[in-house]
């Protein structure tokens, strides 16, 4: 018996890259998955509704239990309609793993109204959207007396938490929004025996990772590979599984590297009591504190990883492709 037997387990953008391993790995540990997915291009656009299919006869292949679902997260009756689905289908719902994005790269003076919405719309509202609804129905469930083990994971990124990037309005903003709903969410939940989490992956190879510099390399000789999609899996599995004591964490994950996020965090500090600051102290005692320069912090976090050195030269990257995109 899997370790995740009996658990169903709704994953969204489950098609494709880091959902699509989330899903083949909780049904191979015993799990009833739904694989929602409605197959869109990176921009959202399109969709081919073979792609949820796909990863269900895959599991299904190897024995596993899965349903597909081709409806978007951003909209609010197709969200609920995954809900319903998964109870239907396999008797009740344990689980909500909120991974389904899509990403419009472009510089703030570029970026449309659109783009914007549009991202905001599948990573923010999306998340909110189906956890809404599943939450709906497990209030439903305590009121009829039956008190289960149940989770919400969401997912962020570092775009959003620790290195926000150019080019990144939408996605960045919608990232943070989801780590901060996840603190609430776990606050509101507790009390209906719901687990609220997230996990925050980074450099793992999948179709939005594909132009990042050095994504294509791999090791050799059957060694794990650090930018699997199935690096995240075993995470969100445990986050799932009934008797996780975890709530209201923000996980970030890269290789086989797992750090607790502690979000926005107070730094150093300056005081006056009985007047107002005028604006000439301020420039005086802000400047004199130690401030951090973000391109400092992109470069410290990413620069390596993209052979790129100092700040300078980050800043030279970041500005060409803002002008690239
Ligand atoms: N790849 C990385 O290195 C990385 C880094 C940080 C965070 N993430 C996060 O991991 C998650 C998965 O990303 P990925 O790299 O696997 O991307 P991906 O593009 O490979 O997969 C995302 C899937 O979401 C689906 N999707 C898009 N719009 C949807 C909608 N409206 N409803 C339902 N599904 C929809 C797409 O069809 C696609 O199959 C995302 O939340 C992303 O922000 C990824």
């Amino acid at each position: 018996m899997g370790e995740l037997a009996g658990r169903t387990v709704l994953v969204t953008g489950a098609g494709r890259g880091i959902g699509r391993a989330e899903a083949l790995y909780l049904a191979a540990a015993g799990a009833n998955v739904v694989v929602n997915d409605p197959g869109v291009d990176i921009d959202g656009h399109g969709g081919d509704h073979g792609v949820a299919q796909a990863v269900v006869d895959e599991i299904r292949g190897r024995g596993g239990q899965a349903v597909a679902d081709t409806g978007s997260v951003a909209d609010w009756a197709e969200a609920r309609r995954m809900v319903d689905l998964a109870v239907a289908e396999f008797g009740d719902l344990h689980a909500v793993v909120n991974n389904a994005t899509i990403e419009v790269n472009k510089g703030l003076e570029r970026l449309t109204e659109a783009e914007f919405d549009d991202v905001v719309a599948v990573k923010l509202k999306g998340s909110f959207a189906v956890s809404h609804w599943a939450t709906a129905y497990w209030r439903r469930r305590v009121d009829e007396g039956v008190h289960t083990d149940r989770a919400i994971v969401n997912t962020a990124s570092g775009s959003g938490l620790l290195n926000p990037l150019p080019t990144q309005t939408n996605y960045a903003a919608a990232n943070a929004a989801v780590a901060a709903m996840t603190t609430v969410h776990a606050l509101e939940l507790r009390r209906l025996g719901v687990r609220v989490n997230c996990v925050s992956p980074s450099m793992v190879r999948t179709r939005l990772t594909t132009p990042v510099p050095g994504m294509d390399q791999a090791p050799g000789n059957g060694e794990l590979d650090p930018k699997d999609p199935a690096v995240v899996a075993p995470l969100v599995a445990f986050l799932v599984s009934e008797g996780c004591a975890l709530t209201g964490q923000v996980l970030s994950v890269r290789g086989g590297s797992i750090a607790v996020n502690h979000g926005w965090s107070r730094g150093a500090q300056i005081n006056k009591d009985g007047a107002l600051w005028t604006i000439s102290e301020l420039a005086e005692n802000l400047a004199a504190l130690p401030l951090e320069d973000p391109f400092d912090r992109l470069a410290t976090a990413l620069g390596g990883a993209l052979g790129v050195h100092g700040r300078d030269e980050f800043e030279a990257m970041v500005n060409a492709e803002l002008d690239r995109t």
